[in-house]
């Protein structure tokens, strides 16, 4: 029986993250422009390709609170555990003790970890190569293991793509059911859960999700239509139909993905006034990453006259060990986590204002609650904007 667990253990760690080389042709997506322009051209708008310290300031700032937080680690060794979904072509994937203490002294400069990080490999964040370039993906390994510790990739050069009769002058192509009938399995390698450096469990993407038939791809790289997938033509100067999809991965940063999202009913009970939010999406709202927030303001008019407005936060808030307000990558513990269940839905309460003959609900979307937008001192003012899913008016 020990053998046998001890095999197990072995077997697993065999899988440990090996990192493949992305040769200079294929590692950023100029070199796949001259081919597939208008597949890199929608994946430069979306916020894959700005998955990284520097064109993130979310992620930016979350990395250096968390370093400046924890004296037991080193800036870059944050920055090493989050690459494994944010930057995983990084070919360093676990700092040392001996890295600590070098880079404790700033003698880190020359070190492998140190070039890793600064390697315009992984600049592009989430590129063509992350996902195109995955061979296997283990979901026998424990469901904590996550991105470049669940994948095997390709040799460089070969690109898994969704066809099985596709031939390309300038790579080979391999095709793979995770990008065709199973791409849930595609999105899960880094969209099913993380935790915090506490090991709290802050979110749980797939766990929640109900299965509805419809996969992540169809609703956030829209349905597949008639198109090309190469522009390249062939010797007869023509070019090969397919069917594609879009490749923005729009979501919850594109605020037009809002409207009507949820939906939205409202009712006078009582002394209050009944706000229901119904989400028909396979997914909880808010979701995936921590610190998201639904607002819901209430404007009381008498006539053209505001009375009184009520403003309510859906959230979830994070508490360190010790108690205190923190970030989701710091908490010990989720304290009121009132998101919409998948396919469910939920009724909150917002006081009435007496002598009121009208009201306007505006239900809304905030990528980061009010709390871990002033821990981290976040400017810009996306992250703060409210993105409007719903709008009514409500004779009193
Ligand atoms: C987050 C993962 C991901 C990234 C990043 C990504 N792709 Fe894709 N790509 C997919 C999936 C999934 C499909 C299969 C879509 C389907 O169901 O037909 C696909 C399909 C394709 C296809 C087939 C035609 C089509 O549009 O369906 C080509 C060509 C392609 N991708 C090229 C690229 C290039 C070039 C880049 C970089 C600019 C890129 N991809 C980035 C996931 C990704
Ligand atoms: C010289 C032109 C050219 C360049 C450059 C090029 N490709 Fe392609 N690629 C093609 C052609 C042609 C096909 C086949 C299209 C078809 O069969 O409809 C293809 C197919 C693909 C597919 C689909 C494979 C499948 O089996 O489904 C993917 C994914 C892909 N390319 C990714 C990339 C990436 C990523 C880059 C940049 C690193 C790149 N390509 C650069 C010409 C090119
Ligand atoms: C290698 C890890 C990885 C894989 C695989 C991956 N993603 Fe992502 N995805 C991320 C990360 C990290 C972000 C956040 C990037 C940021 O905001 O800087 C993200 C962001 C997103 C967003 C949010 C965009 C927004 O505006 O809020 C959507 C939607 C998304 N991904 C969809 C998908 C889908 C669909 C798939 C499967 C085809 C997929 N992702 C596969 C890591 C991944
Ligand atoms: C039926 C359509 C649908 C499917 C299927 C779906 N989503 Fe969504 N998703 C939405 C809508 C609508 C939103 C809210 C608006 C937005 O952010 O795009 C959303 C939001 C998100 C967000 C941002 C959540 C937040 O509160 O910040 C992420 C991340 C995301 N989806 C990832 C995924 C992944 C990964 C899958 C597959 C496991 C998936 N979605 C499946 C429709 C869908
Ligand atoms: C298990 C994979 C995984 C790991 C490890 C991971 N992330 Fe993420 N992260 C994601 C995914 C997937 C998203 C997009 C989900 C969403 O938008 O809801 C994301 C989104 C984020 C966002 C929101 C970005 C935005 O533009 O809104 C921040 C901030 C972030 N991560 C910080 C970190 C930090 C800091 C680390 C390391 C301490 C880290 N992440 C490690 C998967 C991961």
């Amino acid at each position: 029986m020990r053998s046998l667990w001890l095999l197990a253990v072995l077997s697993l760690s065999l899988y440990a993250a090996e990192v493949v080389k992305v040769g200079d042709k294929f590692k950023d997506s100029g070199k796949c422009k001259a081919c597939h322009s208008h597949i890199v051209k929608q994946w430069e708008d979306s916020w894959h390709s700005k998955s990284h310290y520097d064109n993130d300031e979310y992620f930016r700032k979350t990395i250096d609170y968390v370093a400046r937080k924890n004296n037991r680690k080193s800036l870059n060794s944050i920055k090493i555990e989050c690459a494994v979904c944010h930057n995983p072509r990084i070919s360093v994937t676990s700092t040392s003790a001996e890295y600590e203490a070098i880079a404790a002294l700033n003698l880190d400069k020359d070190t492998a970890t140190a070039k890793a990080l600064k390697s315009d490999t992984i600049s592009e964040g989430i590129n063509c190569v992350v996902c195109h370039n995955i061979d296997q993906i283990h979901d026998n390994l424990p469901d904590s293991k996550r991105g470049i510790h669940r994948v095997t990739w390709m040799k460089s050069g070969t690109m898994s793509g969704p066809y099985d009769d596709a031939k390309s002058p300038y790579h080979k192509v391999e095709p793979r059911d995770f990008m065709d009938n199973n791409p849930n399995q595609l999105c899960f390698v880094c969209h099913a859960n993380d935790s915090s450096e506490e090991g709290h469990r802050f979110t749980n993407m797939q766990a929640e999700f109900a299965n509805g038939g419809r996969a992540c791809v169809d609703c956030h790289m829209g349905p597949r239509k008639d198109g090309v997938a190469a522009t390249l033509r062939d010797v007869n100067g023509k070019v090969r139909k397919r069917l594609i999809r879009e490749h923005g991965f729009e979501g919850a940063h594109t605020e037009q993905m809002w409207q009507g999202a949820l939906k939205v009913d409202a009712r006078k009970s009582g002394a209050n006034l009944a706000v229901t939010l119904t989400n028909p999406q396979p997914h909880a709202l808010p979701s995936g990453f921590g610190s998201r927030e639904i607002v819901i303001d209430a404007q009381y008019y008498s006539g053209t006259k505001v009375l009184k407005s009520e403003s309510l936060s859906l959230t979830s808030h994070y508490l360190t060990k010790r108690g205190k307000p923190t970030i989701p990558h710091l908490a010990d513990k989720t304290v009121q986590n009132i998101s919409i269940p998948a396919l469910g839905s939920k009724t909150f309460t917002v006081p009435m204002t007496v002598g009121a003959d009208q009201v306007v609900v505006v239900v809304s979307y905030r990528l980061v609650n009010d709390e871990v937008r002033e821990i981290l001192d976040l400017k810009d003012p996306i992250w703060s904007k409210k993105m409007v899913i719903k709008k009514l008016i409500l004779k009193l």
